[in-house]
């Protein structure tokens, strides 16, 4: 691996538009992406994803800050000029070129001679899994495919940089996950640093090895994918990544690492980010805790006893919620693969127990309360 980081975005800010018109896309942004990382940027609708992407591919300039890839900086050069290459949500092949020869497109912008070119071409199409296809016209493709053809595209001037807005959006539910796959084996077959944006948890999940969790033009953790899920570091992650309890607790005693809490009158011991001098004057925190990390065992063995009021089979797993004692609902998600043929059921009285280090603990700052 290379020491010298693919991507550097320094302290960038990104303002549209003047006067009242004036949208913020991004404020403050530090990041750093590896050479030949997997980097997801994740996060709802309008939150400066694709501004992010197109700064670093040359479409815009920042209003502050600098980007540098791969140590150098990058003003006054033209996209085109960049070691970088972008796939778009929309395929946009070129609609009267075969596929070969929107294959070849950049590399006859790049100069290259016909041999060359020739065999870059059939090696992108071994490598996108469509050999026998160079000869089809796009409109006599799959939406997958013609995904695939664009990937090739894109990977075939050897970029040591790809960008990817959305690339899988607009194929169906199967096709996506499919996709996934292929993503990733390109990325690890050809070395090239991906960055990858999405709005989708599961996909981001299943192939990076760093996600950025953005919000409001504002990175708000940035991890690998498992800390992310873990160790959410505020309400918004946590609620973002997956499902969560949100449960308002006080906190006892505060060691490195962990918290010990009252919660129903019971002991909680969470996972803890904040320091002491995050805490508020009346110790309050939030636990977050994932639906199936509540286990829910005999009646008063847990915190607190609660009464289940739904319980859905959803095949894996069944996806139940309690109301507890002192009034708190709770989504619990116990997997499906119990053969003692014990089922719980609505109207059933039920402890419920949060396991040592299950939940993490938000100071009210990372709960966004104060
Ligand atoms: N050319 C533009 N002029 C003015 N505002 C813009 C422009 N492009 C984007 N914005 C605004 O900047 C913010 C960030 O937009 P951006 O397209 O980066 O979001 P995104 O995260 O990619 O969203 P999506 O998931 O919907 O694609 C939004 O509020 C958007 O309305
Ligand atoms: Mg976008």
């Amino acid at each position: 691996m290379n020491d010298i980081n693919a991507i550097s975005v320094k302290n960038v800010e990104k303002i549209y538009g003047g006067g009242k018109q004036a949208v913020t896309a991004l404020k403050d942004i530090h990041l750093e992406i590896r050479d030949r990382e997997f980097f997801t940027l994740l996060g709802p609708s309008g939150c400066g994803k694709t501004t992010l992407l197109r700064l670093i591919a040359g479409f815009e300039q920042p209003n502050q800050g600098e980007i540098l890839l791969f140590g150098d900086h990058l003003e006054g050069l033209e996209p085109y000029q960049r070691p970088v290459n972008t796939v778009f949500q929309s395929y946009s092949l070129f609609p009267h070129m075969t596929i070969a020869e929107n294959i070849s497109f950049g590399l006859k912008m790049q100069g290259k001679m016909q041999k060359e070119i020739s065999s870059t071409v059939a090696e992108m199409l071994e490598l996108v899994k469509m050999a026998e296809y160079g000869e089809r016209m796009p409109n006599q493709l799959s939406g997958g495919q013609q995904q695939r053809i664009a990937l090739a595209r894109a990977l075939a001037p050897r970029p040591k940089v790809l960008l990817l807005d959305e690339p899988l959006s607009a194929l169906d539910l199967k096709l996506r996950q499919a996709m996934r796959h292929e993503l990733k084996r390109l990325q690890r077959d050809t070395g090239i640093t991906f960055v990858f944006v999405t709005h989708d948890q599961e996909e981001a999940m299943s192939m990076s090895d760093r996600i950025a969790v953005m919000s409001q033009g504002s990175i708000q953790q940035l991890d690998a994918p498992e800390t992310i899920y873990e160790r959410p570091c505020n309400e918004f992650v946590a609620n973002f990544i997956g499902d969560v309890n949100l449960i308002d607790a006080s906190v006892s005693e505060f060691q490195p690492g962990k918290l010990v809490c009252q919660w129903a009158g019971s002991q909680v011991v969470a996972a803890n980010t904040a320091t002491t001098a995050d805490l508020s004057s009346e110790n309050r925190v939030r636990l977050a805790v994932r639906p199936e990390k509540l286990r829910l065992v005999t009646k008063d063995q847990g915190q607190t006893n609660a009464q289940v009021t739904e319980s859905m089979y959803m095949g894996t797993d069944r996806y139940i919620t309690v109301t507890c004692d002192h009034g708190e609902n709770l989504e619990v998600r116990v997997q499906n693969s119990d053969v003692s043929g014990e089922v719980i059921q609505e109207g059933d009285t039920v402890g419920v127990f949060i396991p040592e280090l299950s939940a993490v603990a938000l100071t009210d700052q990372q709960s966004g309360l104060s």
